[in-house]
């Protein structure tokens, strides 16, 4: 458990006899292709709103021939109630076509629809699409989240990243299917379809440009398309709750960022009081969740931090014990593939969240696994989240396996440059990577790093402990032994002050800001890992 740490670093090597990538699936593959008529509910998804009163649905409707269709041809309706085939309510909600400017085929018709009024911790049948053509789809069910209260959790919250559409993330998939989450965080670059974008001539690296020779650069759809379907079995029936990496930017002609994310997923925006898709918050039982937003403004000065500070300050702990923060590329990240990318955004925000005792962060973009000991301004810290990178989806640009402190792996510091956002590169202040930019062994804030595809299963046990345990693909179809497990352990008493009562939001100040809200800690870390094994030491018992 962590009260056990910080550990000392393990580096468990990349396995040669396991496949590094795979290909993408083709789109003749049976799981990317359309699998109802025309008129028909496909890719039905189920996202949470903001409390579990409320629900989405989506899915897409594609006509006969794949020209751009007229959102209001066809109706957004879903069917819902308590017992199967006994359908009390009906919602109705709202649809769009975007991409209408595109060469090549555009996408479906898709649908967002919020069901309100419901009861938590509730199962829910229902049907969606259009009774006046009539296309409805089958009955599908989900159960609602429980209401926040300490007491209660989701069974199995569900981790992946970086997921893509291959061999390998149908792996991830079965594994997270046969995990049996209750409810799925995706932290971004989920389909990798932009890998297809057509270059128009600006030679932009594609795997497979369907429209090579077209005069502007276009998003391609049916890899949308195709991922939603070979999503479908897990998202018609677990909400998945997406936010965006920067595989999702897909730049466009005329500037146009980020339409397939923003169009295809119903996100709890406007419910979490940030009107933007690119960061938002939940509750699920005792847990509050923060989406964060990488590739929009995340300084100080912007919407989104001041959102943040918002959000953070409306947390109730006393009733969601638990903060969980996601965003795509990690802060904290020994490898050498994307090493110190996101450090501006660590300046920026790393403080408001150590303030507010963020418990759990989780990220993607490295296509590895590493678990941090608990940290704070690269400084061990036992009241720092535990940071988790789960970037190991499986998809099409395979594993990443060198570390920064390997020899002569060390990146230059303008190898990584971010999709958004400056460089913000340090030598390290303290400590045996003094003066250096890379450390010349595993840091002592990398608790534990393996180079495999994989996914996360959190398990919330109570306000104080929670299970998390690390799956690797190649241990799906075998004896299911955890690659990593770790009870991450709460300890509120001892990161005082508490959040509610001393809330004054850190305005401007940054980590390393001698007036940063390290300096409210009131005790020193050593004292607080000393109390820690105190407490571990007379008698909480854990299993
Ligand atoms: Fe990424």
């Amino acid at each position: 458990m962590t009260l056990d740490g910080p550990f000392e670093p393990v580096t468990r090597r990349f396995d040669p006899s396991l496949r590094s990538g795979s290909d993408d699936l083709l789109m003749e593959n049976p799981w990317l292709k359309k699998n109802v008529t025309s008129s028909f509910p496909e890719q039905i998804s189920l996202a949470l709103s903001t409390d579990p009163s409320s629900t989405w649905v989506s899915w897409v409707t594609i006509g006969k021939n794949v020209t751009p269709l007229d959102p209001s041809s066809v109706a957004s309706e879903v069917w819902y109630g308590t017992g199967s085939g006994k359908y009390a309510s009906q919602q109705d909600g709202k649809s769009t076509v975007p991409f209408r400017w595109l060469l090549n085929y555009s996408s479906g018709i898709i649908h967002h629809v919020r069901l309100e009024g419901l009861e938590p911790g509730t199962t829910y049948y229902f049907k969606c699409g259009d009774s006046s053509v009539p296309a409805m789809s089958d009955e599908y069910s989900f159960k609602t989240m429980p209401s926040p209260s300490p007491n209660a959790y989701p069974s199995r919250i569900a981790v992946i990243g970086d997921l893509g559409l291959t061999s390998n993330s149908s792996t991830t998939i079965d594994h997270v299917i046969k995990n049996d989450p209750a409810l799925v965080l995706m932290v971004g670059d989920l389909t990798y379809a932009n890998q297809y974008l057509t270059t128009g001539g600006q030679g932009a690296s594609c795997f497979s440009c369907s429209f090579p020779n077209a005069p502007i650069r276009e998003t391609y759809q049916p890899r949308w398309d195709g991922w939603g379907r070979f999503m479908e079995p897990l998202t018609s029936r677990v909400p998945m709750m997406v936010i965006e990496g920067n595989h999702e930017i897909e730049p466009q002609v005329n500037g146009i960022t980020f339409q397939s994310y923003l169009t295809r997923f119903a996100v709890p925006s406007e419910e979490s009081r940030s009107n933007s898709s690119f960061y938002y918050s939940f509750n699920a039982g005792g847990a509050h969740f923060i989406m964060l937003g990488a590739y929009v403004d995340y300084n100080i000065t912007g919407t989104q931090y001041s959102w943040l500070v918002d959000d953070l300050h409306r947390v109730n702990r006393s009733l969601t014990p638990w903060v969980v923060a996601a965003w795509h590329p990690p802060w904290y990240n020994s490898y050498n593939s994307h090493y110190q990318e996101f450090e501006c955004m660590r300046q920026e925000m790393e403080a408001l969240l150590y303030q507010y005792k963020v418990d759990i962060v989780f990220n993607g973009h490295v296509h590895a696994y590493e678990r941090m000991n608990r940290v704070y301004n690269y400084t061990l810290d036992p009241c720092g989240p535990v940071y988790i990178t789960v970037g190991d989806g499986g998809n099409i640009e395979k594993v990443d396996v060198d570390f920064a402190d390997d020899p002569g792996k060390c990146p230059k510091p303008d190898d990584n440059k971010p999709e958004f956002g400056g460089l913000c590169h340090l030598n390290f202040t303290s400590g045996p990577a003094k003066g250096k930019f890379c450390w010349s062994k595993q840091p002592e804030w990398s608790a534990y790093r393996e180079s495999s595809f994989g996914h996360g299963i959190l398990e919330v046990v109570n306000s104080t402990y929670a299970l998390w345990t690390w799956h690797r693909n190649q241990d799906a179809y075998k004896e299911d032994k955890p690659g990593d497990q770790i009870f991450i352990v709460r300890q509120p008493e001892l990161c005082s002050p508490t959040t509610k009562e001393t809330s004054n939001p850190p305005q401007g100040a940054r980590a390393s800001d001698p007036a940063s809200p390290s300096s409210t800690v009131i005790l020193s870390s050593k004292t607080m890992w000393l109390m820690s094994l105190l407490v571990a030491l007379f008698g909480i018992v854990v299993r």
